[in-house]
């Protein structure tokens, strides 16, 4: 069976705008897709590997072209978990709130913990190739502020750029942003309206992803 990998970085569960706009999404895409499975992974609920010296250690070892001495692989066992969950999706979605003009950093966490070379990318003699081909993203988010094209804030989004850079550096390029704002500046109402219009695009999106 194919698979949706559904990441979740806000702790907000059922109070969570972000997750309201993901759930009309999902909704959509399981009428449309029932040979998929849709998998979640709460990021706020797991515990991540920390990326102790002896993990980093790995890391460069892997940087250099060599695989891993055994003695290692007790230490990257979780890591590599990690990576063939991520890596056996065909497809992802990803539900982030803005956090301090970025992400929430338990999706940095996990961004640190999967990005990771021989496994989700490599250096060429032609620069960085990724390895995560072939898949898509649909990434929803929501911000207190309003960030998009022509607003005041649009320099300080260091969230969808990022996200798009980073997945992007692993292969994932086919990668489709739906930013619900803004969700506290302008009240309640602003807030409900833009939530609506956030989960009609969402099952529009869902359609064909
Ligand atoms: C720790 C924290 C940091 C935040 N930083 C920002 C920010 O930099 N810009 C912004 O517009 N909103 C910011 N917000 C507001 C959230 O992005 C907004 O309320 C969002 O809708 C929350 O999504 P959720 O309900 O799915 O968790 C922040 C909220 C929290 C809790």
């Amino acid at each position: 069976m194919k698979k949706i990998l559904h990441i979740i970085a806000t702790p907000r569960g059922e109070e969570s705008r972000t997750l309201k706009v993901s759930e009309a999404f999902l909704a959509g895409f399981k009428a449309r897709n029932p040979d998929y499975a849709v998998e979640e992974l709460d990021l706020s609920n797991e515990k991540l590997p920390a990326l102790t010296a002896k993990r980093v250690d790995g890391k460069y070892i892997l940087l250099g072209g060599k695989d891993m001495p055994p003695e290692f692989q007790a230490a990257w066992k979780e890591i590599a978990a990690h990576i063939n969950r991520f890596l056996s999706a065909d497809k992802y979605l990803l539900s982030s709130p803005m956090w301090n003009f970025s992400i929430p950093y338990m999706l940095k966490h996990y961004i640190d913990v999967i990005v990771q070379p021989k496994y989700l990318f490599r250096y060429t003699e032609n620069g960085a190739q990724g390895l995560a081909t072939g898949k898509k993203m649909a990434v929803i988010t929501s911000r207190g502020g309003e960030y998009g094209p022509g607003t005041p804030a649009h320099s300080y989004d260091f969230q969808e750029p990022y996200l798009r850079t980073v997945f992007g550096f692993v292969g994932i390029t086919d990668i489709v942003f739906i930013n619900a704002e803004p969700m506290d500046a302008s009240g309640a109402q602003v807030q409900a309206d833009k939530i609506k219009e956030a989960q009609s695009e969402a099952r529009e999106l869902a359609k064909g992803f």
